[in-house]
């Protein structure tokens, strides 16, 4: 099955397709029968309007109720705040002397000058976290499979993934311009099939799977490790979800099944379980050429000094109270505070998108 094969279910869906299904507009026209196709569906009850919140994010906010204009308590089940760090005191004295010592933010990307020690802290504690040499802070999880992707496979090489793959891998897959095949979503005897057929000495062939989602729970990771050593595959894990969750430590669904130093790259977003936006990619030392060859990460500003100091507060948070993350997640018992979400949708196999 090739990339351009449709949607096969996951964070992947395209609505511009969904919608024009491949007939061309022009913008007004676009603009139109979009208009047109958002009241249809407020007519028909169905609002997808952005709700206000105007308090902290938690297990209960304050939202400006569209239809009275006035502010009202809901209870929260969309937020990726797994582990309740957004609103952590810990989390909240971090950022406020980071302002205090870096001021707001920094106007460039890192390559140029928007590189500061907190950044380098960062990529230290995340690095020991993962057990790698180092580790890429790029502004978000978008940019870092993007970036990871693009810079790292060539027109020559191959990648095999899962078919729930996030649209940022499948969108990194398209600009890199990589052969791409999928499998259905855990289908371990197509992989086996796929890299039989596709892995070669002449490129590389690289495996992409998500860790472990709240919606899906986790993915079968020994073995895909097991099957990626024994084609000589290179494993990447977008574990978007599982970092910070995920594992004694917290270093995600790799240390949960116990495969950590066995999976080459790991993907972690600082905008689940850390609340705020951002991602890193810890590579092995030889892999710094990502710096220069992922274009998400060059071309891009960096994160703001105070959005770091949410991530290092958060990574406090886990080494002080080790119990946030190590009962989180649909194979162990006691969740804590702030998991209602993993909670409700263990037992779900698809999100609904919208
Ligand atoms: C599996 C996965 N990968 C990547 C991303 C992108 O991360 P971010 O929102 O931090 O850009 C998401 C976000 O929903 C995700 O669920």
């Amino acid at each position: 099955m090739r990339e351009d094969a449709g949607y096969s279910g996951g964070e992947n869906f395209d609505l511009r397709q969904m919608l024009l299904k491949g007939r061309s507009m022009r913008l007004d026209q676009k603009a139109a029968f979009f208009g047109r196709f958002m009241s249809d569906l407020q007519e028909a009850g169905e609002n997808l309007c952005m709700r206000c919140i105007t308090s902290p994010t938690d297990r209960e906010v304050v939202v400006v109720d569209p239809a009275t204009g006035k502010p009202k308590k809901m209870l929260m089940f969309g937020s990726n705040s797994y582990l309740g760090l957004a609103n952590h005191p810990t989390v909240k004295a971090r950022v406020e002397e980071a302002i205090r010592t870096y001021a707001i933010g920094i106007g460039g990307p890192p390559l140029l000058n928007g590189y500061t020690s907190i950044h380098y802290e960062l990529e230290q504690r995340l690095a020991d976290l993962k057990g790698t040499e180092d580790a890429l802070v790029f502004s978000s999880g978008y940019g870092a499979n993007v970036g990871l992707v693009s810079g790292l496979m060539n027109h020559n090489d191959v990648v095999i993934y899962d078919a729930y793959s996030h649209a940022s891998f499948c969108d990194g897959i398209k600009m890199s311009g990589v052969q791409a095949y999928r499998f259905p979503h855990n289908d371990l005897a197509r992989l086996a099939s796929l890299l039989g057929q596709h892995c070669s000495a002449d490129h590389d062939t690289y495996v992409g799977s998500e860790g472990s989602t709240p919606w899906t729970g986790c993915r079968p990771a020994g073995q895909i490790v097991a099957l990626c050593e024994a084609y000589g595959a290179i494993l990447i894990v977008d574990d978007a979800h599982g970092t910070g969750v995920m594992g004694a430590k917290g270093s995600g669904t790799a240390e949960h099944f116990g495969v950590e130093s066995r999976v080459p790259l790991t993907m972690g977003t600082f905008s689940k379980a850390f609340s705020v936006t951002g991602a890193s990619w810890p590579p092995s030392a030889d892999h710094q050429l990502l710096r220069f060859f992922a274009r998400s990460y060059m071309f891009s500003a960096s994160l703001p000094p105070m959005v770091l100091a949410a991530v290092l507060g958060g990574l406090d948070v886990l080494a002080s109270e080790p119990e946030r993350p190590s009962g989180c997640g649909r194979t162990s018992p006691g969740r804590p505070p702030g998991c209602a979400r993993w909670e409700l949708r263990s037992d779900r196999t698809r999100r609904s998108s919208l």
